[in-house]
């Protein structure tokens, strides 16, 4: 005999659309609806939850595809726990495939979902993440709507392998360009040796922004435990698809919403643990974005005071050595939260989805393979977090330190005494165009000692923020090994690139921001120690700048494409506060108002 399901702690939401009694013409109306698709008035009008699976997957967005698979699973899920599914479409989010950026899809996918939660007959949802995007832009919905939600992972792909080394998603391009650009391989062979890195469905397998969201969600305690790693082919990620479907069920009958999950603790676990599996660049935009719909205080500060000085425990492309496969093998998130809590740096008492504490979770994880997750006594790097830096070249921007290389640091040096300080001259890119005609013409005077500017590329001079920070050096200094620039940018990096960047310059150069006024050969100077980044010319010279840009109509940038770029770009915020749409912020709990 199975046990009775739980009671319901309140009534159930659907109830005011299924079985109203003060509105029956209303009622019948909805009824009819739903019915004609063959689901019967007991299943409608009885306490079974309705839940939706927000269905991310589509052909046009591959990483997330298998979803409709897992859905099946999922359905079945919450079918023997009790409840009815509702699967519906998510706007799609393809983080390579999307023109102009994909940034621009996170904002309005998150409006899309909460007019979807909040004005369909939902009592919880099942929230599938995988690709770059989706995931904050599904959580940040939940967190607005904050009704009884469950994050499921689409998981990675397996490993690439190209002549008996691992290739990885989104990682094996970088290294693959500087092959062509020495010209190592034609491009039959650079597009093959690309095409490797991504042998099955799944998101990337490298730790880019798809394994970091996917790994935060569950440091957030928004998925089940040990359900982010599990590569998307494997059968436990069917079976923990089935197991997020029985939950979700159980979840609307305790009530226990993501207001109950997404506290500061939760966040300040997922920094750290972002530290830890050496987390991208683009974490701290979709974690603010997403704390600010949950109307919790998480200054971009925190980034630097909880994560700077936790060490790099996951030997993950690119940072590292291995993928998803070896990332799920060896233990997953539960094994890395299990030594930071040996390190005292988890709340341990943080609220999951499964209804215990993300201490209770993890105390037992093991780690399973030693060189893939390291414990702080064998870490691969110290102070894997970011820098938040700040001067006259910006007000917020964010270095992550665990991919600056001696050698970088020698060529860049301004005082041996001090290496965490450095200088030179710029050369200054407007957009990632002006970039790609440039970057490898000798007029340009890019040397060794340059650091690379681009700009307009925020949230609104390339609307959405593009991923554009992470340049190559010129293909003559790639010959003579120099693989690595200094890079600062108004835009974003992706989290699969490993290159030594200064990124999410805010505010912008479309936005009136110091970047826009930076011209080639002005030198800038870096200091690591004061988190202070300068422009160094004369105040007064920048005043005259300032002026001149404004007489000129301040910095151009192209025009919208869509109406959507329109919108997005007169609402928008910027990359340091999250780029979220603004007057979507004061939106909370919205199910309860
Ligand atoms: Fe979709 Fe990497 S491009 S997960
Ligand atoms: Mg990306």
């Amino acid at each position: 005999m199975t046990a009775p399901f739980k009671p319901l702690k309140k009534p159930l939401r659907s109830r005011a659309w299924f079985n109203n009694p003060d509105n029956p013409d209303m009622t019948a109306l909805y009824l009819e609806r739903y019915l004609n698709y063959g689901l019967t008035r007991e299943e409608l009008q009885s306490d079974k939850p309705i839940i939706g699976i927000a269905q991310t997957g589509s052909d046009l967005s591959p990483c997330n595809r298998h979803h409709i698979e897992l859905a099946k699973r999922v359905r079945e899920g919450i079918r023997e726990a009790g409840g009815i599914c509702m699967e519906f479409p998510v706007h799609p989010i393809q983080e390579t495939g999307k023109r102009p950026t994909a940034g621009l899809d996170r904002n309005l996918a998150y409006l899309g979902l909460v007019e979807s939660l909040y004005g369909y007959p939902l009592d919880g949802v099942v929230l599938t993440i995988g690709c770059d995007k989706t995931t904050p832009a599904c959580l940040m919905a939940a967190a607005t709507v904050d009704m009884p939600a469950i994050a499921l992972s689409v998981g990675p792909m397996l490993n690439g392998w190209h002549r008996g080394e691992r290739t990885g998603s989104g990682t094996i391009i970088w290294k693959a360009r500087e092959m062509m650009a020495r010209g190592d391989l034609d491009y039959e062979g650079f597009i093959d040796l690309v095409a490797t890195s991504a042998p099955s469905v799944g998101y990337c397998n490298t730790m880019g922004t798809a394994t970091t969201m996917n790994s935060l969600a569950e440091a957030l305690g928004m998925s089940l435990p040990g359900s982010a790693a599990i590569p998307a082919p494997y059968r436990e990620r069917a079976q923990v698809a089935y197991e997020t479907g029985r939950r979700i069920v159980d979840m609307v009958r305790e009530d226990l919403k993501p207001s109950d999950i997404l506290t500061k603790e939760a966040f300040h676990n997922a920094i750290v643990v972002n530290s830890a599996i050496g987390g991208s660049t683009n974490a701290p935009i979709h974690l603010t974005a997403l704390a600010r719909h949950a109307h919790v205080d998480v200054p971009l500060e925190d980034w630097q005071t909880k994560g700077l000085h936790v060490p790099l425990l996951v030997n993950l492309q690119p940072a590292g050595a291995y993928l998803g496969e070896d990332y799920h093998q060896a233990g997953g998130v539960p094994a890395v939260v299990a030594e930071l809590m040996r390190q005292g740096l988890i709340h341990e008492g943080a609220m999951t989805v499964n209804g215990m504490t993300m201490g209770d979770n993890c105390r037992n994880a093991e780690i399973v393979l030693p060189d893939v997750i390291r414990t702080f006594d064998t870490a691969l790097k110290t102070d894997a977090g970011f820098v938040v830096l700040s001067g006259s070249l910006f007000n917020s921007a964010v270095m992550k330190l665990s991919v600056i290389s001696p050698e970088f640091r020698d060529r860049y040096l301004s005082n041996p005494d001090d290496p965490n300080a450095f200088e030179g001259p710029v050369v200054v890119f407007d957009g990632p165009e002006d970039y790609h005609h440039r970057i490898d013409d000798p007029a340009t005077g890019i040397t060794e000692q340059t650091l690379l500017v681009m700009r307009g590329a925020g949230p609104i001079g390339y609307p959405g923020a593009a991923e554009v920070v992470n340049m190559r050096p010129p293909a003559h200094l790639i010959k003579k090994g120099i693989t690595a620039l200094a890079c600062i940018g108004d835009g974003r990096q992706s989290g699969t690139s490993g290159s030594p960047s200064i990124l999410n310059a805010s505010p912008e150069a479309a936005a009136g921001g110091n970047i826009a006024l930076i011209q080639t050969g002005d030198r800038v100077r870096i200091d690591l120690n004061t988190g202070r980044a300068d422009i160094l010319i004369p105040e007064a010279e920048l005043a005259e700048r300032r002026e001149g840009l404004k007489a000129a109509g301040g910095y151009a940038y192209p025009a919208s494409q869509t109406p959507w770029q329109e919108i997005q770009r007169s609402m928008v915020g910027q990359l340091e506060t999250g780029a979220v749409l603004e007057s979507a912020v004061k939106y909370h709990r919205i199910i309860d108002t």
